[in-house]
């Protein structure tokens, strides 16, 4: 078993709990968890979301840092090297691969919200929200969105910053990038929450998240659970290797299950913060919850146009949110750049430069589609909300039911047991029963619902 992987390691525990963490906190707790409980109507979506981090996230989490460490490769040879291993198919293979498709996919569209926060940057340092009403914000809003070029030009620049880092490699690239900017965030964003604890209505904004009304999920009860559950995924970037990979560069002897449960909860307290930021503002300005992908961007700007110091504070909090995404965007691109080093022997450069292409190639195509493409759709979505609910919804889901399958079943009681070292004790039995058959069949369960294959 390798002891350390040929693209680094990282210098620290703490650098692997910030690596990740940055790589967990991203648009998808700022931009995408407000939007989408927005959508399924608040408390309930976020009980059945808590649920699933608990008791599907966080086993999984262990599961792929677990893979990754042992395996010390991409996730495709990772799992190559450990399917022989462990004497099993290497069809599991499989499981790297389809991670790569997923990251593509997720990453193109990402890069084009993130290219949003970065306009955002600008568009509140020069005071274009100051005193602003919901209704010119929207009108900001759909004029960027609008624009192709302008969204050209964010995004173009995004993922030149991406490929800037992840070429720089692991421990110089990646590690610097986390170690300041995830902690400033943090606590840019309890002020926010304070802010409109202040000024917002935030009675509201608690009720509405934390009290859950299952009324809400009628006639689309599976579509909302299953909803819930690919945020979880998504926010916990589990089910397509990236994960995997970061675990690939973790010591021997830190704990996998202790570092879980610290990125979980990092990861889910800054989701909830977000919701306590955004939705005082929602409902102190009559806006509506289920405005979808625009939502933060419709909203926050109103309270930096209220606010003494917006302009500023406003500017620093899309840095901040561009800097969450950025860390996030480079454990989306490290799996394939790893996977061009390692079988092609491509320099990092040149392996980043590759891959960072193509995703922007992709990305292109979603920007469009918010604009010059709007009437072109493939089941009723535009393309980059079509690459948004099948990436989380879909593809995470299973990566993570493949991944749990091969933690719990494939590989050796032994195997797990060395790596993850619990002991015999509860925990590591907990872990087992959650990964052998609480995670797989509550993943399918709630996919046939959706589907409605399952009626429940
Ligand atoms: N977890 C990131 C976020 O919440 O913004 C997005 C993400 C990163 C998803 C990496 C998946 C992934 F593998």
């Amino acid at each position: 078993m390798a002891v350390t992987s040929i693209h680094g390691m990282w210098s620290t525990r703490l650098a692997f709990i910030l690596a990740a963490s940055g790589s967990a906190v991203g648009l998808g707790n700022i931009w995408r968890f407000p939007y989408t409980a927005g959508e399924y109507g608040g408390g309930a979506f976020v009980l059945v979301y808590l649920l699933c981090v608990a008791a599907i996230g966080i086993p999984i989490m262990m599961a792929e840092i677990m893979l990754g460490r042992r395996g010390r490769q991409s996730p495709i040879n990772t799992m190559r090297t450990l399917t022989s291993q462990e004497g099993r198919s290497k069809g599991w293979q499989l499981v790297g691969w389809m991670g790569i498709v997923t990251a593509f996919l997720i990453l193109s569209f990402y890069s084009v919200i993130a290219g949003w926060g970065l306009a955002y940057i600008f568009r509140t340092a020069t005071g274009v929200f100051n005193g602003i009403d919901g209704a010119a914000a929207g009108e900001v809003f759909s004029g960027l969105v609008g624009d192709a070029e302008r969204l050209l030009a964010w995004h173009t620049i995004f993922m030149g910053m991406v490929i800037l880092v992840v070429s720089r490699g692991v421990a110089s690239g990646l590690e610097k990038a986390v170690r300041y900017l995830m902690p400033a965030l943090f606590v840019l964003l309890v002020v926010m929450v304070i802010y409109a604890a202040s000024t917002g209505d935030f009675a509201g904004a608690v009720d509405y998240l934390f009290a859950p009304d299952f009324e809400k999920f009628k006639g689309h009860a599976g579509e909302a659970i299953l909803s819930a559950m690919g945020q979880a995924f998504f926010s916990l970037s589990l089910g397509m290797g990236a994960i995997m990979i970061y675990g690939s560069y973790l010591n021997r002897d830190a704990s996998i299950a202790r570092n879980s449960v610290i990125v979980a909860s990092m990861d889910t307290l800054v989701a909830l913060l977000a919701g306590l930021a955004i939705f005082p503002v929602v409902f102190a300005n009559g806006l509506a919850p289920n405005s979808g992908p625009g939502l933060i961007f419709q909203t926050l700007p109103i309270a930096f146009g209220e606010m003494p110091g917006g302009q500023l504070f406003g500017a620093l909090f899309f840095v901040l949110l561009t800097f969450a995404a950025w860390t996030s965007a480079i454990s989306l691109l490290e799996p394939m750049v790893a996977w061009l080093v390692e079988n092609l022997s491509f320099s990092r450069v040149r392996a980043s430069v590759l891959a960072g292409v193509t995703v922007w190639l992709l990305g292109v195509a979603c920007l469009l589609s918010l604009n010059e493409w709007s009437g072109f759709t493939i089941f009723g979505k535009g393309i980059l909300d079509l690459f948004d609910f099948v990436t989380a919804n879909i593809l995470l889901p299973l990566g993570g039911i493949l991944i749990a399958i091969f933690a719990g079943w494939k590989m050796a009681r032994a195997s797990s047991l060395d790596e993850l070292r619990l002991g015999e004790g509860v925990a590591y039995r907990v872990w087992r029963v959650l990964i052998r058959y609480v995670a797989p069949t509550a993943v399918m369960v709630v996919m046939l619902n959706a589907l409605g294959v399952l009626k429940l």
